[in-house]
Formats: C-alpha cells, sequence, structure tokens
C-alpha cells in the first residue's frame, strides 16, 4: 500500500466520476478515519450532510453554481461549523454556552475544515477522487434552507466524491521557497514576487486562458488579472461577505 506522502504527492481535483457506486460501508470508513481529525478542545463542533439523493442533488445543483459535479458525483458531503449540538449538550448538563459570538464560529469552521481535508485525504487514499466546492460560502443561506440547518450551524464547504472518470494533469504549484518562512516573515521584494510567479505565468495553460480572456469584453493582459477582473472580483467579494455576514448573524454566531 502506498503511504500517505506518496499519495499526496500524485493528488489532483477529479470533476468526473464514473457511475460506480461509493458503498456505505467505504463511506463510513473514509468518514470514521476523516473523524479522528484533530479538533479544538475536542470538542468536535462540526457535522457533516451527505447527500446521496437525486432530488436532493438537483436542489443544490443551482445553489452550486450548477457546477456538474454536484449532480454527477454519487456523494456529496457538506462540511458544516456546528455549535448546535454541543450547545444542547451544555444546557442539558447546566452549563452555560457562551459560543454565539466570532470567533467561535472561527472555531467551529476551523474544525469543519480539518475534518474535511481529512476526509478527502482518506477519500484519495483508497482511489476516490475528490473536489472541493467553494461555492458552499456563497451562498450558506439557501443551502442552510435545502439542508434544514437549524441556528449555530452554518455550511463551511462541500466535496464531491466518486470514482474518477478523468486524470487530468496535475496543475502547479509555488516554488516551496515562496511559501516557507523560516523563524520569521520574510517580505517579498518585486524580484522575489517575479521569480516565484514566473514558472506560473509561464505555462501554457496560464498564457492561454490569458489569450481567452483578453476580448472586448475582458481585456485582461496578465494572469493576475484574470484573477482580480473575472474569477474573484471585487464586487463578487463585497456581496458574498455582505451575504456570509448576515448568514453569521442570522445562525446566532454575532451576539458578541
Ligand atoms: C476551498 C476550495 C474551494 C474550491 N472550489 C472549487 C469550485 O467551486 N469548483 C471547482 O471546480 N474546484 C474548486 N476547488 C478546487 C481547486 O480549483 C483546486 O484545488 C485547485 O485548482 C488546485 O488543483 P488540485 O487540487 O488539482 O491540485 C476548490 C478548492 C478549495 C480548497
Amino acid at each position: 500500500m502506498a503511504n500517505i506522502s506518496s499519495i499526496l504527492l500524485k493528488r489532483k481535483t477529479i470533476r468526473k466520476y464514473s457511475s460506480k457506486i461509493v458503498g456505505n460501508e467505504l463511506l463510513n470508513s473514509i468518514l470514521t478515519a476523516g473523524c479522528r481529525a484533530s479538533t479544538t478542545g475536542n470538542m468536535q463542533v462540526y457535522s457533516i450532510i451527505v447527500t446521496r439523493d437525486e432530488a436532493k442533488k438537483k436542489e443544490l445543483f443551482p445553489l452550486h453554481f450548477n457546477q456538474k459535479m454536484i449532480t454527477e458525483a454519487p456523494v456529496i458531503l457538506t462540511f458544516c461549523a456546528d455549535f448546535n449540538r454541543f450547545n444542547k449538550w451544555c444546557i442539558l448538563r447546566k452549563a452555560e454556552p457562551g459560543y454565539d459570538n466570532f470567533l467561535s464560529f472561527m472555531t467551529a469552521a476551523i474544525d469543519a475544515l480539518f475534518v474535511a481535508q481529512t476526509v478527502c485525504i482518506a477519500a484519495e487514499s483508497e482511489g476516490l477522487g475528490i473536489c472541493y466546492l467553494g461555492t458552499t460560502t456563497y451562498m450558506a443561506s439557501k443551502i442552510i434552507e435545502t439542508l434544514k440547518l437549524p441556528k449555530g450551524v452554518v455550511p463551511i464547504t462541500t466535496v464531491t466524491i466518486g470514482w474518477p472518470d478523468e486524470n487530468p494533469e496535475q496543475v502547479d504549484r509555488l516554488p516551496l521557497e515562496a511559501i516557507i518562512h523560516n523563524e520569521t516573515y520574510c517580505d517579498y521584494s518585486h524580484d522575489k514576487i517575479e521569480q516565484y510567479y514566473k514558472e506560473k505565468e509561464n505555462r501554457e495553460d496560464s498564457r492561454r486562458y490569458v489569450e481567452e480572456n483578453n476580448d472586448e469584453m475582458h481585456n485582461c493582459t496578465s494572469l493576475a488579472q484574470v484573477f482580480t477582473d473575472i474569477r474573484y472580483k471585487k464586487a463578487d467579494n463585497v456581496y458574498f461577505s455582505k451575504t456570509l455576514l448576515k448568514v453569521l448573524k442570522d445562525q446566532g454566531f454575532m451576539e458578541q
């Protein structure tokens, strides 16, 4: 059996899945392994919603901006920050919960993400393919309605899982020296930024990406502009920040 590092070095996001089923026994063993992730104070303030039902997937589909993985993957997992269960336990045991604040949301969101990533590694180590969907935080309010999440629960990320039906090229990573700082943060000179992003910018797929987005409508002349002007625009970020803050308020995390 391959070790974890060699699995991680070869891994890549999979967005196309075969029709082969992911059995409950396998799914449960992946979830059991994933739930061994570290959590804050071992409070385990997260929940995972498993979606297999086709009708439910159809409801989720537009909320994830029609990304086809939602209807094509056999299993969808929505990882949620969840203080609802822990609060109920506290109240039942005459303990006063103080978790209606932003810090507690962060605590629960961090727990949910660690578990999500550990589940992904467990799934990939079984040969399954996974894809995260960042649309979850954009559309949290509608996902809360669809998955019937009570107060104290906020969806953080979604992962689609299935047997791979594609074998895409691995995408790039920045060089390790661009990411690692020894002892204290070493801020980036222009030269270092040039050096660290050069390989990414010179890749064939990056160049094509810029060309495709250099038309009358967008006029992108650099890869960075594809990010700032098209993929992750300020106007969208501001809009979705506002809607997410409202969700946190509605779900009871902004009472401080
Ligand atoms: C938080 C998060 C959100 C993501 N959202 C999406 C998404 O909505 N759609 C998608 O196709 N991929 C999504 N991805 C996958 C990334 O695009 C992918 O991980 C990245 O391009 C690197 O590719 P790799 O995982 O194959 O190395 C997301 C990944 C993360 C971690």
